[in-house]
């Protein structure tokens, strides 16, 4: 295995279109300063915040609420997708140019967005204006259904954080079929299973989709050319939160911003992608999923063949300051980025203010 060290430039910097801030509401959790802080140190320029905070980004209230709390607390640029529910589908039009995308929750997970039936999906899909895609969480069969729903109302569909071999075939034959449907997976289901899951402390391997077996892990590795970005998912939840799981359930969800880039860095110098599909998976195909400029003033700076060192939970920006790759190594690192042409981290330290916009 190579061991220089190598400099590249992932232009635009990263954009992750999948992280849970949990301002307002869970703010024990994460807030917009340590979100973007703990962004900032992952290699991320932009995040889009996702809307299942215990008041939910559904009405145009709940989002102006948000960008106002968020203006002049963040170290990164952030845009925020919207709750799609029946009810929220009347105010489509009075916020589509204030998001970045339409979430829509197919299954239960953290907060209480669900939407169950396929009628309800389909008005849903069809009251969302084509301007930006909707992006469903929706794990094995239910991921069938919103594909059909894409077929059927002729939308843009992301997939999340898809785990599943099943899943990736879906996801291949809808592509074949011409469908337009774009797919997201998370780094802890490319490196970890359900067994690891067993091993861990605190529920930390407790997340939607749940880790895999070790066969599904490696369908997506055996196709990664057919999954078009990778979203870290951050989804911070306290140790005390999820040491509920040791008495039965506690909150699904593990954080990624800071652990994402490192960790996919460390799967190139293995081989396992090129750094070429890495820089489209985390910026380019992003930016043109969710329609994003960028200028040539703003990107990150990575390490890839970096000496090795160790994933250390206490050191995250993270409020939550844990991750299921606690103690886990590394050879790849994030060393600087600059927005529009400022210098915010110098090799691995942050050094900007909070300048970064509302999108
Ligand atoms: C997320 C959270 O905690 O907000 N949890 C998770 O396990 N991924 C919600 C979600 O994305 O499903
Ligand atoms: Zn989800
Ligand atoms: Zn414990
Ligand atoms: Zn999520």
């Amino acid at each position: 295995m190579q061991t220089m060290a190598e400099r590249i430039v992932i232009p635009g910097g990263a954009l992750d279109p999948h992280v849970h801030f949990r301002q307002p509401g869970a703010t024990h959790k994460e807030d917009f300063t340590t979100g973007t802080r703990a962004a900032l140190v992952g290699g991320y320029t932009a995040v889009f915040d996702m809307p299942n905070n215990p008041i939910p980004t559904m009405t145009p209230a709940a989002l102006d609420e948000k960008r106002r709390l968020a203006h002049g607390n963040i170290y990164i640029d952030v845009g925020f997708n919207y709750g799609g529910t029946l009810e929220s589908s009347q105010t489509f039009q009075l916020v589509i140019d204030r998001v970045r995308a339409l979430k829509v929750y197919m299954n239960p997970t953290t907060g209480n967005l669900l939407v169950e039936s396929d009628k309800e999906l389909e008005t849903i899909f069809s009251m969302w204006p084509k301007k930006h895609p909707i992006m469903v969480h929706a794990e094995g069969p239910t991921f069938e259904r919103a594909i059909n729903m894409a077929r059927k109302t002729g939308q843009r569909l992301h997939l999340c954080h898809m785990s599943l071999a099943s899943e990736m075939q879906m996801i291949i034959d809808a592509k074949e079929e011409g469908l337009p449907v774009t797919a997201e997976v998370s780094a802890h289901n490319l490196f970890l299973t359900e067994d690891d899951a067993k091993h861990m402390p605190h529920g930390m391997g407790m997340v939607k989709h749940p880790l895999a077996t070790e066969k599904d892990r490696q369908a997506l590795w055996d196709n990664i050319d057919a999954i078009d970005i990778i979203a870290s998912d951050h989804a911070p939840h306290t140790k005390e939160e999820k040491d509920k799981f040791e008495e039965g359930k506690g909150p699904y969800g593990v954080t990624g911003l800071e652990t994402t880039l490192p960790l996919m860095l460390t799967a190139v110098n293995a081989g396992w992608l090129s750094m070429e599909k890495l820089v489209d998976m985390i910026s380019t195909k992003p930016r043109e999923i969710f329609r994003l400029k960028s200028d040539s003033q703003t990107y990150t700076e990575v390490i890839l063949g970096d000496r090795p060192h160790v994933i250390d939970a206490k050191d995250l920006e993270t409020r939550a300051k844990q991750t299921p790759f606690d103690g886990y190594m590394v050879t790849g690192r994030v060393a600087n980025v600059d927005l529009r042409g400022v210098r915010i981290l110098r090799e691995g330290e942050i050094v900007g203010l909070p300048q970064g916009r509302v999108l």
